[in-house]
């Protein structure tokens, strides 16, 4: 996971066509509550049924205010902490509109005299609310809609969970690169460790043959409740099951095992939180993100992990901080464990930083 939350990803969303690919292939009413009881995962504002109607000189009226405050903005989360510009703001006031107003195209109509009414999935305090908790609270637009486009995946999100990274979408490609070459892997029992959101573990469950199957499991419950449910949005209840605990923890009866093991852990230093973008440092899950003193605690002990949880011929894929963090990972893993882990490899992210270690079980 990157450290900014950038917003390339939703360009896709002005296009129209893509709009049917933001459905879930599991209609809502279909949804288990598989879920622990304990969280409740918050529906994403598009999947909300527009039961809410208002007035269409209100909707203006609140799009006026709305503009206007992301347009006061202008480059000054920029200069304090890299954070989003108006630009940026009033393209997510768009995506905003788009998720909240069945028809979109009337709040820009000319016609009528504003009494026409207009169907929403939210009502309009809680727009003026969500609005002013993204301007004012820095509360990340993946969390004001409730969602994330993540690959070809609408993934729900909300506090306490980490929005999933462009980045991270690489792993998914390592994975299908080595289950293509061997059939062994593609029917094999794969882990997902740290899996938040579970979009690691939904994107390696749909590359995976008959038979294969993910292991998804965290340690925070907000995160497992909502993987859960993005898992049951995409129909993969069979072939992804959820466990809480600690990383190897819940996986004992998998010892010696697994065909793959991938992991996007904690991996930023703990000095470097407090000068996170306001977006991240202040809304985003502090156990998603701290690493430890040098960002490595999970890294290493994964990597172990990976020694004794693998079977012979077992894949493994980490993301780590960047290029300094893969090294010292090689290193590791040459110095402590050449016995069993090998055909070590770094890779590079889509914006040419070395991102990822790979390697196999021998
Ligand atoms: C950087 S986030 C990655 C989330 C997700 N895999 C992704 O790529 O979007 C790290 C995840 O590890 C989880 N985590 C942190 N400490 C953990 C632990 N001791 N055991 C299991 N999961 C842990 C966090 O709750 C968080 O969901």
């Amino acid at each position: 996971m990157k450290v900014t939350l950038t917003n390339h990803t939703f360009s896709t969303l002005l296009n129209s066509s893509f709009i049917n690919l933001r459905r879930p292939f599991c209609s809502a009413s279909l949804l288990s509550s598989s879920a622990p009881d304990s969280v409740k995962p918050q529906v994403p504002i598009f999947l909300r049924p527009p039961i809410y109607s208002t007035k269409l000189s209100d909707l203006k009226k609140w799009h006026n205010w709305a503009k206007s405050v992301a347009s006061s903005i202008g480059s000054t989360f920029v200069q304090s902490d890299n954070g989003p510009d108006s630009e940026i703001l009033c393209r997510e006031l768009k995506w905003f509109i788009e998720d909240v107003v069945e028809d979109k195209h009337s709040l820009f109509s000319e016609m009528g005299d504003g009494n026409e009414r207009v169907k929403m999935r939210a009502d309009i305090e809680e727009l003026y609310c969500l609005w002013r908790q993204r301007i004012e609270e820095r509360k990340p637009f993946q969390y004001v809609v409730g969602c994330e486009h993540w690959k070809d995946l609408v993934l729900s999100v909300q506090e306490g969970v980490l929005i999933p990274r462009p980045e991270t979408e690489l792993i998914v490609d390592l994975v299908s690169d080595a289950v293509s070459k061997n059939d062994d892997l593609k029917r094999g029992v794969w882990a997902d460790l740290g899996t938040g959101s579970g979009a690691l573990a939904i994107g390696i469950g749909r590359v995976l043959g008959n038979g294969g199957k993910v292991i998804a499991s965290d340690l925070s419950p907000v995160a497992v409740a909502v993987a859960a449910y993005n898992v049951q949005r995409y129909c993969l209840q069979d072939k992804i099951e959820l466990r809480e605990g600690s990383w190897l923890e819940p996986l004992k009866d998998m010892e010696g095992k697994l065909a793959g093991l991938v992991s996007n852990p904690p991996y930023i230093p703990s000095k470097d939180i407090s000068g996170l973008q306001a977006e991240v440092g202040k809304h985003e899950p502090r156990v998603a993100l701290d690493g430890g003193i040098d960002g490595m605690d999970a890294l290493l002990h994964l990597c172990d992990g990976a020694d004794l949880m693998l079977k012979p011929g077992g894949f493994f894929a980490f993301e780590t901080n960047g290029e300094k963090q893969c090294r010292e990972l090689v290193d590791y893993m040459r110095s402590n464990r050449s016995a069993s882990l090998c055909n070590l490899e770094i890779i590079a992210d889509f914006a040419g930083i070395q991102r990822f270690v790979i390697g196999f079980h021998r």
